[in-house]
């Protein structure tokens, strides 16, 4: 199935190399949903560029264009307004056609990629021995948001979960973990180390306490780089807490990482010396006051000196750097990645340049093996600073998950009474982490946020809430209609791939408008590996659909032709946003 904009973009191209000769056949029509519906429902902006190069001033090119536009069957008479925008309004038989074919089609119109790549998504990857926070949110939501994306999209996804396993806080760790005997129940399978966060606190305090702990702490760190059996097997322990940890919070989010993703810095051990060795040969690394480091042009202090990358410490130990170094050779080397997308911290943006910029020169990375820094900004609390707890403490994701439930079971209490508990306990789940997560996608993930409960759990605007609402309205029209055969899962939809559509009323004209660009949006969103594109449709989708059941009854339509075509258009929207909802890893509730 092709969308209108795809299909339109064609027949540009072949107006307008019939008009200016086959020269500026490859030229962008420009072809771009209009803003305002007055205009029509698409709008043409080729001649303002156009212009120049073929020496006419713009209204003249966009005249010429239509001259030779073959359209008849899509649009109406095109009509050019301002300097040389092109409007056009699709016909109504076209749009029909278009919407019977989304309701026949399982893949609501997104086509799968002809040429699926390899994309190694690095997401989540929080540190062992340390509780998730709310800055562990961003990465895990963004980079699983992405990673459905693309694997929906016929890629073949690598999801990686880079956790920071590795380094000599471990010495003083284990060291602990030794000390207080927590390694016995940990080793028996239960989750020894109940609180990681006042874990690790009591080690660092011990450390910096006690000169004989932090001595052994320190032979601890040689043992275990050294392989040494109990260490290694103390340190297994800590990884299994904090895994056990990470997967409650994973299950909660309802997000897809599951421990075949782990491939935490420790992997990359035996490959860190080759890596350094390798950069030195090619002559990017160099020795520097004792360690090894890249000078990557651009990277000075205040004084103007260039500052290195350090690949590997003066003590010969290794980094953070020769860590992704190495994971970059492992990744395009033998997970065969055609793309790399680190869903990190825009405050790492140094970090990425630098070792993407060294990975380069090495030749490990090229414009077929790219990597990209998915950079997101902060979590701000309503002062507009970073967000904390009100005594100032990082805010636990743990903590953050259930008060979102709590929040969302209070507020559907109120709407809706009646409710069973378990029925509410269950819906407001799903409200709640979804609001979490939608407020977290929905806004454009370069910038800082500001986290507002009242925002992201709000019925109105540009929310979980509303879109979740607007499926359900969806579906309790078919509910109403007797069309919704029961089952477990709240109902199974009757199958509209025959139904013919007719739309007669301009608001059934805007949803199915909307509807048809769904494919549109999602490959945009993989192209820019920004999920808000997709939030931001599913909003006006819904805002669309609420039109829609404010202005036409189905039930009541003046026909059964009419009322079929209108209880298919719910089954679509229904789909739609239950399918759009899902890339965002966002479940639905059936009633709220
Ligand atoms: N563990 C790091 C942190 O918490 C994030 C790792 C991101 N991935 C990477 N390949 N560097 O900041």
């Amino acid at each position: 199935m092709n969308d209108p904009q795809t299909t339109l973009a064609q027949r540009f191209a072949a107006a307008i190399a019939a008009a200016f000769g086959d020269e500026h056949a490859d030229t962008d029509p420009l072809i771009r949903p209009a803003q305002n519906p007055k205009f029509g429902d698409y709008q043409a902006n080729v001649a303002m560029s156009l212009a120049k190069r073929v020496g006419k001033n713009p209204r003249e090119v966009a005249a010429a264009i239509i001259d030779r536009l073959d359209v008849a069957e899509l649009c109406e008479t095109p009509d050019v307004a301002g300097p040389g925008f092109i409007n056009l309004k699709l016909r109504t038989d076209y749009l029909q056609r278009l919407a019977a074919d989304l309701a026949a089609d399982p893949r609501l119109g997104v086509a799968a990629v002809a040429q699926p790549q390899t994309v190694v998504v690095d997401y989540s990857s929080p540190n062992v021995a340390k509780e998730m926070h709310v800055g562990h949110l961003r990465s895990t939501v963004i980079g699983d948001a992405l990673a459905r994306v693309l694997e929906f999209l016929g890629h073949n996804v690598i999801r990686q979960n880079h956790l920071g396993d590795w380094g000599t806080q471990f010495g003083m760790l284990i060291e602990y973990l030794a000390d207080t005997g927590q390694a016995e129940s940990a080793a028996s399978g239960s989750a020894a180390i109940a609180d990681l966060n006042q874990f690790y606190k009591q080690a660092k305090a011990k450390f910096d306490a006690d000169e004989d702990f932090a001595e052994r702490s320190r032979k601890r760190v040689v043992a275990l780089q050294g392989g040494d059996e109990a260490t290694r097997r103390l340190w297994q322990q800590l990884i299994e807490a904090s895994k056990h940890h990470f997967n409650e919070a994973y299950g909660k989010l309802n997000v897809t990482l599951v421990d075949e993703h782990i491939c935490g810095e420790s992997f990359y051990n035996d490959l860190l010396d080759e890596t350094v060795a390798m950069l030195m040969d090619k002559g990017i690394a160099v020795e520097t006051e004792g360690a090894v480091g890249v000078f990557v042009p651009g990277f000075n202090n205040k004084e103007g000196d260039p500052v290195p990358l350090i690949v590997r410490k003066s003590d010969g130990g290794y980094g953070y750097a020769a860590t992704d170094l190495s994971a970059i050779r492992y990744r395009v080397g033998t997970l065969h990645a055609d793309r790399i997308a680190y869903v990190v911290d825009a405050r790492q943006s140094d970090h990425f340049e630098q070792v993407f910029w060294t990975a380069e020169q090495a030749g490990w990375l090229d414009a077929a093996h790219a990597a990209e820094h998915v950079k997101f900004g902060t979590i701000l609390g309503e002062d507009h600073k970073p967000f904390k707890t009100r005594a100032g403490e990082t805010v636990r994701l743990a903590d953050l998950l259930n008060e979102a439930g709590e929040r969302a079971a209070a507020i559907i209490a109120e709407k809706d009474p009646e409710m069973d508990d378990a029925r509410r306990a269950a819906v407001a789940h799903v409200v709640g982490i979804g609001a979490v997560k939608y407020g977290d996608l929905s806004s454009d993930r370069i910038k800082d946020y500001v986290f507002s409960w009242e925002r992201m759990l709000a019925f109105e605007g540009n929310t979980a809430p509303y879109l979740q609402n607007a499926y359900v309205r969806a579906r309790s029209i078919l509910r109403k209609l007797g069309v919704l055969a029961e089952d477990a899962a709240g109902g199974v939809e009757p199958d509209v791939s025959k139904t013919s559509i007719t739309l007669v009323d301009p608001v059934e004209h805007a949803l199915v408008l909307k509807l048809v660009q769904l494919g549109d949006v999602v490959g945009q969103v993989a192209g820019s590996l920004e999920p808000h594109r997709l939030c931001n449709y599913l909003y006006e989708l819904a805002t669309a659909f609420h039109k829609f059941f404010e202005a036409c009854p189905v039930m009541r339509a003046e026909t059964d032709a009419l009322r079929d075509s209108r209880a298919a258009l719910c089954v679509v929207t229904a789909r739609a946003l239950r399918a759009g909802l899902d890339l965002l890893g966002i479940d639905v509730p059936e009633r709220m």
